[in-house]
């Protein structure tokens, strides 16, 4: 007798499970997106209870819901482990300022950049931080985000952290992708402390630090959030190498896990000092030297790169994302989401830039973007791969050869969203 479960997506052209049991995916394994053809996913009470063969599955389950893809491609939802998506307002004078030859660094030292939106989103309620970023959400969502990583650091005092903070919270309980949160008091430094760096590093660990403990200690259940990562923006005209480390260590004393910001402009260690801290994952790495991947070869340390910043801010230049593959470095890819350097809503679109411009393969971009992603916010056990047991974040794609999603650009091949086993999207 068949068992029976919620949904059966059976006749896919292609499922592609990216499955790893043994943690992320290294080296050679990142070419390997486990590709089963003709294959089938078997759902129940919003977990993954079966993947296979359509033969197999169809042998083995029935359900009332019984979904024919044919043509189609079954894969996890991706996740997005690296965003400033929560702010106010836009940086739409400082795009035009940039195409007529002002550079990043030189808006950010002049009070433009992260300040800016700094002032926008002081100035925004919870209420008006939530309004603004839903709409970005789901434009992530449309485009296959099932899972999606949040930093504050527009606020830059204690209570518009907390305010950040709460819109995430808020956010998480009633947008259908699942939601981490970053606290990144130390994005940049406030005006109020202008050549201040280490009164403002201070006040971050003895006032946010603690405020942002007891914030997260005190969530009411229907608001429940997973323990916030802490972060650091490691670089010139930000926080230096033993300022991050401070910094990070409060937040490790805390019990809070790690993450930093490195080597998007200057390399100032930050490689190494994830490394030392344990970090979950370290970002950017644009100019991180050879010496220093195989350092991060050898660590749990999960590298995430950020292609669509380069694109946006109109550079050559991008991580070299084949070399830390090749050194065995788990790489995962990111949009970093934000009003300033990557207003980008698309995991599909990146996955397409880390090809062209860091020489991936679509298969280790789509592992990048899945299984690798979901270790970068510590959720390697519960997303990013279809198997026995995971929640059924699934997508359905509207092509025969997952490879089309790196191929192709500027579209939406995402059909179908399953997020723990509901549908959340259809074309229909
Ligand atoms: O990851 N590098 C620092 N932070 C963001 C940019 C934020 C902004 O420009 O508003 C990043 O690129
Ligand atoms: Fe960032």
């Amino acid at each position: 007798m068949p068992i029976n479960v919620d949904l059966l997506l059976y006749n896919a052209a292609q499922v592609i499970t990216c499955a790893s049991p043994t943690g992320p995916k290294r080296g050679s394994a990142m070419r390997d997106v486990g590709l089963i053809s003709h294959g089938a996913v078997a759902i129940a009470a919003g977990e993954i209870v079966a993947v296979g063969s359509t033969a197999d599955l169809l042998a083995d389950y029935t359900a009332i819901n019984m979904v024919d893809v044919t043509d189609k491609v079954i894969c996890p939802g991706f996740v997005d482990p690296h965003t400033h998506v929560v702010y106010a307002g836009n940086r739409l004078a400082e795009f035009e300022l940039r195409l007529q030859g002002a550079s990043y660094m030189e808006i950010m030292a002049a009070g433009g950049g992260i300040l800016s939106t700094m002032r926008a989103t002081r100035a925004a309620s919870v209420e008006q931080l939530v309004a603004e970023t839903r709409p970005r959400l789901d434009s992530m969502l449309a485009l296959g985000t099932t899972t999606i990583e949040i930093k504050t650091g527009y606020g830059l005092d204690t209570p518009t952290e907390l305010a950040m903070l709460q819109a995430i919270a808020q956010l998480n309980c009633d947008h259908p992708a699942d939601l981490i949160s970053t606290f990144l008091g130390a994005h940049a430094v406030p005006p109020e402390y202008t050549s201040q760096t280490e009164l403002y590093v201070e006040l971050v660990i003895q006032e946010m630090l603690p405020a942002v403990m007891a914030w997260w200690q005190n969530l009411p259940p229907d608001l429940a959030l997973p323990k916030p990562y802490v972060d650091v923006f490691c670089e010139v005209n930000a926080f230096d190498r033993a300022q991050s480390a401070r910094l990070l260590q409060a937040g490790q004393a805390l019990g809070l896990p790690l993450k930093i910001h490195a080597d998007e402009f200057v390399n100032l260690g930050g490689v190494t000092l994830a490394v030392e801290l344990g970090a979950v994952s370290v970002d950017h790495l644009d100019v991180t030297p050879p010496d220093e991947m195989a350092i991060l070869a050898n660590s749990s340390t999960i590298a995430v790169v950020l292609p669509a910043v380069n694109f946006n801010l109109g550079s050559h230049h991008f991580a070299d994302a084949r070399a830390l593959v090749d050194a065995g470095v788990a790489v995962a890819v990111s949009t970093d989401i934000n009003p300033g350097s990557a207003p980008c809503p698309s995991m599909p679109l990146v996955m397409a830039l880390a090809c062209r411009y860091q020489h991936l393969l679509p298969s280790e971009a789509f592992n990048a973007s899945t299984i690798n992603a979901a270790h970068a916010i510590g959720l390697g056990a519960k997303v990013g791969s279809l198997e026995d047991g995971k929640q059924a974040d699934v997508l359905i794609l509207n092509c025969s050869d997952y490879r089309q999603v790196a191929y192709q650009f500027g579209g939406n091949l995402v059909e179908r969203i399953y997020k723990r086993g509901r549908e959340v999207k259809s074309e229909k």
